[in-house]
């Protein structure tokens, strides 16, 4: 028997006009505006998932007592969908971010949606709302699939038993509006994003509701981005904002890669996997180790370490340029490194379709 319940369609009958649509698509900025349907599936202990729909978008009713508002058992999930130069469309590596949402799920004592689901209902709504799917160079359709318990209880003794799986899709411009400059970044000394045994591997909202204020003093402090380190020395380096981090060392033929590696406490990102797969096939070793505040800045000032770049779906790359913390300020460059930015054109490339595609990675 399938898995896949069938969707009930209801059509938005007041869909945004083309001509704003067009309007938007031409500067959508990023998560700012939502198409025109959504995604909503319902799962409970007896009957597990149904009542799947494709619904017009719009505000989802809650009880008050829903156990997300108040206890924030939530996952979410992000990846993008790519116009084709033939007009197609695809998505990358969905069963990845599938994968992932039932590794969260487990760690949040919440229920696992079968893969294909996840990905049926990315399709169906893609499919319903493929007219969003902005066609300007390195644009796209960033998806937002996201589960919450529903169940109406404020007791916490055990796990809600109702939940809700939506998706919703937004049309992304680029990530840096003006373009790819590195970013400075502060070392988080005072917050700390995960511990061991935590829900750091875990994407779900609760992580990144802890990060606003690590963020917040990065501002304050004339940084764009904050660095997160390990929770019991504060030296070890784990993630910038909502990135992973790497680092290249050497350059030109000699040029290597280093990934903080996934020890619990850091989000197994897709670009990061992606980029550990793609790099060593373009000639750059990639390996995932260990890397210290010291050794980073010790790095930086003897030449070893050429870049540094944060990678998520949303920003793709992003180079990181100074650092700074409490007691101490260095320097990476003021120009995107070579290494970076031909990771980044690989990628892109394999995503927008114009160049090969050796892994299986687009869908
Ligand atoms: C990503 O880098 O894709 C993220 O997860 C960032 C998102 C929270 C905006």
């Amino acid at each position: 028997m399938s898995t896949i319940p069938d969707f009930d369609v209801t059509l938005n009958e007041q869909p945004v006009p083309a001509a704003e649509r067009e309007r938007i698509l031409a500067d959508p900025g990023w998560g700012r505006y939502f198409t025109d349907h959504m995604v909503t599936i319902q799962y409970d202990a007896e009957r597990g998932w149904h009542d799947a729909r494709l619904r017009p978008y719009g505000p989802i009713a809650l009880d008050p007592a829903s156990q997300v508002l108040h206890y924030a058992q939530e996952l979410f999930e992000g990846l993008k969908a790519y116009r084709q130069d033939d007009g197609s469309i695809v998505t990358f590596r969905p069963f990845m971010n599938a994968a992932r949402m039932n590794r969260s799920a487990r760690r949040m004592a919440m229920p696992e949606i079968p893969e294909e689901l996840f990905v049926a209902a990315l399709e169906q709504l893609v499919r319903v709302d493929r007219d969003w799917v902005p066609t300007a160079d390195g644009y796209s359709l960033y998806l937002r699939p996201f589960m919450f318990a529903t169940t109406r209880a404020l007791g916490v003794n055990q796990p809600a038993q109702e939940f809700t799986f939506a998706v919703i899709a937004s049309p992304s411009g680029l990530y840096y509006k003006n373009g790819i400059k590195p970013v400075t970044v502060w070392l988080s000394q005072d917050y700390t994003r995960a511990a061991a045994g935590g829900t750091g591997e875990a994407k779900t909202g609760g992580n990144y509701a802890a990060s606003f204020a690590g963020q917040a003093q990065a501002v304050a402090n004339g940084c764009d981005q904050v660095v997160w380190l390990d929770a019991v020395e504060h030296r070890w380096v784990e993630e910038v904002g909502s990135m992973n981090l790497m680092f290249v060392y050497g350059s030109g033929a000699q040029a290597r890669l280093l990934t903080p590696a996934l020890t619990g406490t850091l989000l197994p990102g897709v670009t990061r996997d992606s980029m550990l797969k793609l790099a060593p096939d373009l000639g750059i070793p990639a390996e995932e180790g260990k890397i210290s505040i010291e050794e980073w800045q010790a790095g930086c000032e003897s030449g070893q370490i050429s870049e540094v770049f944060g990678c998520g779906t949303a920003a793709i790359i992003s180079p990181v340029g100074a650092v700074k913390s409490a007691d101490r300020e260095w320097t990476i460059g003021a120009e995107p490194g070579p290494v970076s930015m031909r990771l980044r054109e690989e990628l892109v490339g394999i995503q927008y379709g114009t160049r090969p595609d050796p892994y299986g990675w687009v869908h």
